[in-house]
């Protein structure tokens, strides 16, 4: 701990050794968190995290938490502490930390030829540094083929209720979420949503073929506007902050086909699942996908630095070479931070240690063991109405009563949460993101989560639900 926070007493303007006090009063006066209230903060104290190693946690008092979420939004897959992933940046930085992305760099190349090994079918990799970023250069490719390729008809991208893909006003026009877009509106123009797929709010009554009527919405959508004006389809894999949505049995493929007839390039958002958090590389894996873009973030480097990359196929990039002598052809996109070495220099390690380490099995293995944990609790607490998941990405959806499914109330959820933390385990929910919905926990430990560390999430889980709904 207290190496943590020693500091270089000759730089003028470090804070005091060890003075957490005056650490927690700056962040009170200076920081603006995200998705926070601070109203809060004018009688309790911001938590402050100081260190991490492995799957643990500890905060500025010292209290050690087991970190069920990776981070708070999935993203350290490998978990806290990898010395040789900060070695491995430290190394790319002091070799050349930046360049601008007209020009390559060698862990950009390597990165790229290990990731496209990794994901058959595709073939192009475009670096940019935040999951929203990724998704919104396949929003302003897939336009710029409309314009260029389609006398600009087939603009319209299509999005999925329930489904988020980031934080800027072009993704959120892309957000199947009412309480992210609220107050943020005039979005732009040409996003249009289709239907969720989560069987157990069954839009279609309790049917055998469920995920065909998903997947068959999809296509009145796309009939209803016209495929002549439908460029894009952007679906999460397994949809993660709008409920941890595993989707239904047939409903791939049909996704699938119906592209295909209307020519309509399939976006795979794998910000969440991608690289392994679903027990494969991607979770469009499970399914026998074959997508035209796909984007990724979050566990690309597990947060040891900041990378996204959208992946295309060679026959989408051809279309941004076809006329070299028109000014305007090729993709005119910019990300400055997309230069940074130390992203390409990161995931390289974070992928090496997935593959050395056996985590995709570990994953998998691990995955089966939280989710019967899961189902466990489901048969003995009523408040706990489904249990989802791929991998170690699970969700439990509580309800204040099995029968008619009506949804645990915000407080309850947040209640659960609360005492879990109280006990050292922190997990998460589905927050402020659909009115009226925002009842289902989120457990995504890391992809090294060993036996005990599942069965010690489980159990606070379990006594939780005890707590608050007894
Ligand atoms: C599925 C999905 N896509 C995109 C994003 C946006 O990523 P970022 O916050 O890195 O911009 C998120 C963030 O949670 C996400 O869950």
């Amino acid at each position: 701990m207290d190496d943590v926070l020693r500091t270089d007493q000759s730089r003028p303007n470090d804070i005091r050794p060890n003075d957490i006090r005056h650490i927690i009063e700056a962040d009170r006066a200076h920081v603006w968190h995200h998705l926070t209230q601070h109203k809060g903060f004018e009688v309790n104290d911001p938590r402050i995290f100081v260190e991490g190693k492995g799957m643990r946690l500890w905060d500025a008092t010292g209290r050690e938490y087991l970190d069920a979420v990776s981070g708070g939004v999935w993203t350290v897959n490998v978990g806290y502490g990898r010395t040789s992933i900060a070695d491995a940046v430290r190394d790319q930085l002091v070799k050349l930390n930046y360049f601008a992305n007209s020009a390559g760099s060698i862990a950009g190349a390597r990165f790229a030829e290990k990731l496209i090994a990794k994901m058959p079918g595709m073939s192009r990799v475009y670096y940019s540094n935040s999951g929203s970023e990724a998704n919104e250069k396949v929003f302003k490719m897939v336009r710029q083929i409309a314009h260029r390729h389609h006398g600009g008809r087939k603009h319209k991208i299509l999005y999925r209720e329930r489904d988020y893909h980031g934080t800027t006003l072009g993704t959120l026009a892309a957000a199947g979420q009412a309480q992210r877009r609220e107050q943020f509106g005039p979005f732009p123009d040409g996003f249009v949503e289709v239907p969720h797929c989560l069987e157990y709010r069954s839009q279609y009554g309790a049917v055998e073929n469920y995920g065909e009527l998903a997947a068959d919405a999809i296509e009145a959508v796309i009939l209803r506007e016209g495929p002549d004006t439908v460029g894009a389809l952007c679906l999460e894999p397994i949809t993660a902050g709008g409920g941890v949505i595993t989707p239904p049995k047939g409903y791939w493929e049909k996704v699938q086909d119906i592209c295909r007839r209307h020519d309509v390039l399939l976006h795979i958002d794998e910000v969440v699942c991608g690289v392994g958090r679903t027990g494969e590389w991607f979770g469009y894996q499970h399914y026998g996908v074959q997508p035209d873009f796909v984007t990724m973030a979050k566990g690309v480097a597990s947060g040891y630095a900041a990378i996204s990359c959208t992946v295309t196929t060679e026959r989408i990039f051809e279309l941004f070479k076809d006329s070299p002598d028109d000014p305007m052809s090729f993709f005119r996109d910019i990300s400055t931070f997309g230069g940074c070495v130390a992203g390409p220099a990161a995931a390289l390690e974070n992928m090496r240690i997935i593959e050395d380490e056996d985590l995709l099995a570990n994953t998998r293995a691990m995955g089966e063991r939280l989710l019967s944990g899961l189902w466990g609790l489901a048969e003995r607490h009523r408040a706990a109405g489904d249990v989802r998941g791929k991998g170690l990405f699970c969700g439990v959806e509580l309800v204040q009563d099995r029968a008619t499914k009506e949804a645990a109330d915000e407080k309850q959820v947040q209640a659960v949460i609360a005492d879990c933390m109280a006990n050292g385990v922190i997990i998460g929910a589905t927050n402020r993101s659909l009115p009226g919905l925002n009842n289902t926990l989120c457990l995504s430990p890391a992809l090294i989560a060993t036996t005990d560390d599942i069965d010690r999430i489980v159990a606070a889980v379990d006594g939780a639900l005890s707590r608050v709904f007894h």
